[in-house]
């Protein structure tokens, strides 16, 4: 196979940076090279030295002086709700009733499913994300169709079916012997295959009943290594909901803990509303709180308290996620954007070395997938993105006074979107600039 050598400005996060001077949470070279061979970071470091290590009739690519990071991480989205975003007026649970579970039922047509597994993962490529978790419809056939479509692409991603057994139409429903069958077939299939990874997922409490909940805490004891998603303590009245549906519950979470889907590969999409006990109960297994900001403004769900979760005694695994249809935005810069200003109405700061390492790293740590993604260390696999600063006029004129590495990012935060964006490697192969402009529709 050809080996690959990019040159470009690369950053990649050690750890959390506890200041905007904590430079050693970083790797930042400004005249950096990185050696791509057979998927994998070959050699990272500065160019002249990694250069030296690369084979003759290597290809060259120089980016400068654009910034080369590592791809983005998503930690939920829903792709079959690509024609859900943008639906007025509704709080959670009429969000779903009138728009979402409508739009859901057309994804028993598999080709449907393929067409918007296909869009969903060009719009994930053109705006710099590289592994996303997702949520496939109740129907088999669309999370096949997204393993299909990302086992193309050679992306890294982790995906399921949703188990969803009441509470919802006809149409987007299945039985806990379905959505258990349904869900070991697509683990057989797809789990492990290249770069696919599956996540038993259960919708939310209120949309499977007690036995389909069984079902998917015996499918986590059967498959241990999976990753488990599903959503948590969104909104008032789903809470309200959750506690009559399982009236023997102590609280929200306790419904999860009683089936046995709490632990370090659960991710819990929200977690805005959480009690002290719950909070400790998150902590205690290791489990990851997901913030989703552009959702939780959209739909008016509340504010994640980011500070206070990342900091109390038994401290939270966090990750961060656009919650595409309810989240109203592909583009993790547009995320952080706004996470930035939930952050700020609780009275924190999160800085832009911190926003940048929890969309790389970060998300790669509490996804469980730091060793393969999510910064730029020899041996990672490559997927790696460019990202220009200067993208738009307006951020143009803006760079004219930003002095510093942090300026810089927190430009690319506060004004980027999928126009920053240069280009996208995937496993070593540039994906964005075979997308083009135009949208295959
Ligand atoms: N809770 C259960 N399903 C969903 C969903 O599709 N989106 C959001 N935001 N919350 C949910
Ligand atoms: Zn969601």
């Amino acid at each position: 196979m050809t080996s690959t050598l990019l040159r470009g400005r690369t950053l990649s996060f050690l750890r959390w940076p506890e200041t905007v001077d904590d430079h050693s949470a970083w790797r930042y070279e400004d005249d950096g090279g990185l050696l791509l061979r057979d998927g994998r970071i070959a050699a990272a470091g500065a160019y002249a030295d990694v250069e030296k290590k690369a084979d003759e009739g290597v290809k060259k690519i120089d980016h400068r002086p654009h910034l080369l990071l590592p791809g983005f991480i998503d930690a939920h989205a829903h792709f079959p709700q690509m024609q859900v975003i943008a639906s007025y007026g509704a709080e959670l649970l009429d969000w779903l009733n009138t728009y979402t579970f409508p739009e859901e039922t057309k994804f028993q047509n598999a080709q449907h499913g393929r067409r918007i597994a296909r869009l969903f993962l060009d719009e994930m490529v053109r705006h710099g994300t590289t592994t996303v978790a997702a949520y496939c419809s109740v129907h088999r056939e669309s999370a096949e169709a997204f393993f299909a479509e990302s086992h193309d692409r050679n992306m890294l991603n982790i995906a399921g079916k949703v188990m969803m057994d009441r509470n919802a139409p006809e149409g987007v429903l299945d039985t806990p012997q379905s959505g258990y069958d349904d869900s070991k077939a697509l683990i057989a299939e797809w789990h492990g295959k290249g770069r696919q990874h599956y996540a038993i997922t259960p919708r939310f409490a209120i949309t499977s009943s007690p036995e389909q909940l069984e079902m998917a805490g015996a499918l986590c004891r059967e498959y241990p290594d999976l990753h488990m998603q599903t959503h948590l303590s969104e909104n008032h009245a789903e809470i309200a909901f959750t506690l009559q549906l399982y009236p023997q519950a102590r609280d929200y979470t306790d419904v999860y803990e009683h089936y046995g889907l709490l632990g370090r590969k659960s991710l819990f999409g929200h977690c805005i509303h959480l009690s002290e006990r719950e909070a400790d109960a998150l902590s205690d297994t290791g489990s990851v709180a997901v913030f989703c900001p552009t959702s939780n403004l959209f739909l008016g769900s509340g504010l994640f308290d980011y500070q206070r979760y990342r900091t109390r005694d038994k401290a939270l695994r966090i990750a961060a996620a656009t919650d595409v249809g309810g989240g109203t935005n592909y583009s993790m810069l547009r995320t952080m954007d706004e996470g930035y200003k939930v952050i700020a109405l609780n009275g924190e700061k999160l800085n832009p070395f911190q926003s940048f390492w929890q969309l790389t790293r970060g998300n790669a740590e509490a996804l469980s997938v730091v060793e393969k993604v999510g910064t730029l260390d020899q041996g990672s696999d490559a997927d790696i993105i460019v990202l220009d600063a200067r993208a738009t006029p307006a951020m143009r004129l803006r760079m004219e006074t930003a002095d510093t590495l942090a300026e810089e990012l927190f430009l690319l935060q506060t004004q980027g979107d999928d126009r920053a964006v240069r280009e996208v490697y995937l496993a070593g192969r540039a994906m964005k600039s075979d997308l083009g402009l135009n949208v295959g529709l």
